[in-house]
């Protein structure tokens, strides 16, 4: 039985992964816990001091050496001005020196904090300033002072309407950094410290490669977005799955101590299984194959940081054949068991090919292939598989990649990567005409289009991670809307510096409070079905079905029934059935086509105005004599499809704001559409 309880906190060190593990401590004969070697079989630094060997005394001298001169005589102090001053030098600089000590103290304390005014108002900018030439620099430096976690710290608590559990995972927010940050699993630590829920790293290729020549990387700050071709720089597996390791390495070593003795992974006795014992195996993988590995059993997710997931973006290299899944099936083998979401991009616009696995056969072959490899993952605990997709997919590919979703059998799709487009809102700098993808807030309306596209082809039922332009609580909440459960963001990121995951935090939890909702309660919430043609053709059907009802009725009222003829007043009448009063107005009003010149009337534009006031008008009589009126087909079959164009799906599913920015607010929605044209058939009844 585990061990593990709700008894005590511990908390995790600030430069590692941290424990937060509620672990009951070993208070009875639990067996002794051996620490785990090092990476690479390394063994682990003695113990100090008691456990050492006396070292052999040294050998003595051949000769013996001169004796030193002696030291020149020391300045007697004076008991006169001269001393008093040199105390007050020496008074002055203890104090200032203390000052500074204090100071410097203080600044960094309150620096460690990433909602510090100084990341936001001062560090950041000046970073962004020293960096304008050079912003693969840029982003090379701030991995690297994340990486040897120098970064500051969200201190903030994360709102529990912000908590939330998909796949299984518990997490606290949902707010997470996107792919192409921490290329190669390096800053994993860093990142979660300044309270993404969720890091994604990668994309990361079986063999390294360096990518496009440079630069490569492209800021635009007049829409605070950014163009790359990075085209996958990538150190390969092997050096990612070395820094993966290794974390678990730490991890176990750091709380041992407080990890249940049972679950942690012991030396095997005979020699031959030790010189095969590998501990991080051990603590991931079942060790009978069936049962649930040491890190699950304890609850404890492949993140090392409980209420927080980590993801690795799988790509493909450059000199693999296009279509090929190997690359993404090795990824799968060879860093599955270290991520808790695995991810499959098809959709780096810098790959040549890589895109064309976006098309439906051949991507529904990845998936399976990809889901196959991910079941024989030696962990307890498989893995989910996500695709990424791009967010210029028009909307036949999107039902594609919708049905190889559904009949591969993934666990969900991030919507979405960069765009090749340039759309307006991008503005109109010149470092727009580079080739790459564009990130950034000209991408939401995009993919925010391209999801709920999703959203409503899979009928909410895969899960969907949103990616594109968020920096603010209120982009996350369109997203969420929208379908999302998940959403990352990166060039955010960029521009906003450390302190923007709290800020986003901060913000969402505000807009959720004043909902009076939670997260989880938002997802798909605001969505408006887009109508497909079949729903126009069934509501077309249906106002038919209404339209002939009442022409038979009134046929029948006129000749066929009682044979008598209907007076058609203005008012009620005992005779009248209560078609009557619209029948009337149909004679009334001037019939619009297509309707109008089906219907066979006695020529209604003679007819006086039954509510006109000033001439009495005689009850003019409408005798029906004519057989049941059929409709004319032809004049309904309005080609459903042209109601479905693209600018109305965009105002329809972009927010507000972006439908603003592309001029399109005014046009009806398409929902709006049929409703006017449903209820215009029925008015002509
Ligand atoms: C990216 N992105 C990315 N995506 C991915 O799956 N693998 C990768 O290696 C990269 N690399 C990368 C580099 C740079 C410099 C940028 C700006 C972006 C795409 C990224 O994860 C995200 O999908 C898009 O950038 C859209 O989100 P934002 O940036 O608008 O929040």
């Amino acid at each position: 039985m585990l061990r593990v309880a709700a008894a005590r906190r511990v908390p995790g060190p600030r430069a590692g992964p941290s424990l937060r593990l509620l672990v009951r401590p070993q208070t009875t004969a639990a067996a002794p816990v051996a620490p785990l070697p090092p990476p690479d079989a390394k063994p682990l630094p003695p113990p100090p001091a008691a456990a050492q060997p006396a070292p052999p005394p040294l050998p003595a001298p051949k000769a013996p050496l001169p004796p030193p001169p002696p030291p020149p005589p020391a300045p007697q102090p004076t008991p006169s001005a001269g001393g008093a001053g040199s105390a007050g030098k020496r008074l002055k600089s203890f104090l200032l020196s203390t000052a500074l000590f204090l100071g410097s103290g203080a600044f960094l304390a309150y620096a460690y904090d990433s909602r510090a005014g100084v990341h936001r108002w001062l560090l950041q900018p000046a970073f962004m300033a020293l960096t304008e030439d050079d912003p693969e620099l840029a982003h090379e430096v701030a991995v690297k002072i994340l990486s040897a976690n120098m970064g500051p710290v969200d201190c903030g608590v994360d709102d529990e309407r912000l908590a939330f559990e998909l796949w299984g995972k518990q997490f606290s927010n949902p707010i997470g950094i996107a792919a192409g940050f921490d290329k190669h699993a390096e800053a994993i630590d860093g990142l979660f410290n300044l309270g993404f829920g969720y890091v994604e790293v990668g994309s990361i290729t079986p063999e390294p490669q360096s990518g496009n020549p440079k630069p490569r990387v492209f800021r635009v700050p007049e829409s605070n977005s950014v163009v790359n071709r990075y085209g996958f720089n990538s150190e390969g597996h092997a050096a990612a799955l070395a820094r993966l390791r290794q974390r678990v390495i730490k991890f176990v070593n750091d709380y041992a101590s407080v990890l249940p003795a049972e679950l942690f992974p012991s030396t095997p006795s005979t020699a031959v299984a030790a010189q095969n014992f590998d501990p991080v195996t051990s603590y991931l993988a079942s060790r009978d194959g069936s049962g649930a590995a040491p890190a699950d059993a304890v609850g404890m997710p492949r993140s090392l940081h409980p209420g927080k997931v980590l993801g690795i973006n799988l790509g493909k290299n450059k000199s693999s054949d296009p279509d090929s899944i190997d690359d993404f099936v090795k990824g799968v083998a060879t860093l599955g068991p270290y991520a808790d979401v695995l991810v499959v991009n098809v959709s780096s616009p810098n790959t040549p090919g890589l895109r064309n696995l976006q098309r439906k056969g051949m991507l529904s072959e990845l998936l399976e292939g990809v889901v196959q490899a991910r079941n024989l993952l030696p962990t307890s605990i498989k893995p989910p598989v996500l695709v990424k997709v791009a967010p210029d997919l028009d909307d036949e590919q999107l039902s594609d990649i919708a049905y190889a979703a559904k009949t591969a059998g993934i666990d969900g799709v991030i919507v979405s990567n960069t765009t090749i487009s340039r759309p307006p809102s991008a503005g109109s700098s010149p470092v727009l005409q580079e080739i790459g993808g564009l990130s950034g807030p000209p991408v939401k309306a995009l993919a925010l289009r391209a999801l709920s596209a999703l959203y409503e082809q899979t009928d909410g039922k895969v899960p969907l991670v949103g990616c594109g332009g968020i920096s603010s609580g209120q982009d996350a909440l369109d997203y969420a809307k929208a379908g999302a459960s998940l959403v990352q963001l990166y060039t955010g990121f960029v521009y906003g510096g450390v302190g923007l995951p709290r800020r986003i935090k901060d913000e969402l939890a505000e807009l959720l409070r004043r909902e009076g909702k939670a997260w989880k309660e938002v997802i798909g919430s605001g969505r408006v079905k887009a109508p497909t043609t079949t729903d126009f053709d069934r509501e077309l059907k249906e106002a038919k079905g209404e339209l002939e009802a009442l022409l038979k009725e009134l046929a029948q009222a006129g000749s066929g029934g009682s044979g008598k003829a209907v007076p058609m007043t203005g008012g009620e009448s005992a005779e009248a059935p209560p078609v009557v009063p619209a029948a009337a107005a149909m004679v009334d009003t001037p019939l619009p086509a297509p309707v109008a010149e089906s219907l066979p009337t006695s020529a209604p534009s003679a007819t006086p105005s039954p509510t006109a006031p000033s001439t009495p008008a005689p009850t003019p009589t409408i005798v029906r004599t004519a057989p049941t009126p059929k409709i004319d087909e032809s004049l309904l079959a309005v080609p459903a499809q042209a109601l479905l164009d693209e600018k109305a799906i965009a105002a329809l599913l972009a927010p507000a704001e972006a439908q603003v920015e592309a001029g399109v607010k005014s046009e009806p929605s398409v929902t709006e559409k049929v409703e006017e044209k449903v209820k215009d058939e029925k008015r002509w009844v």
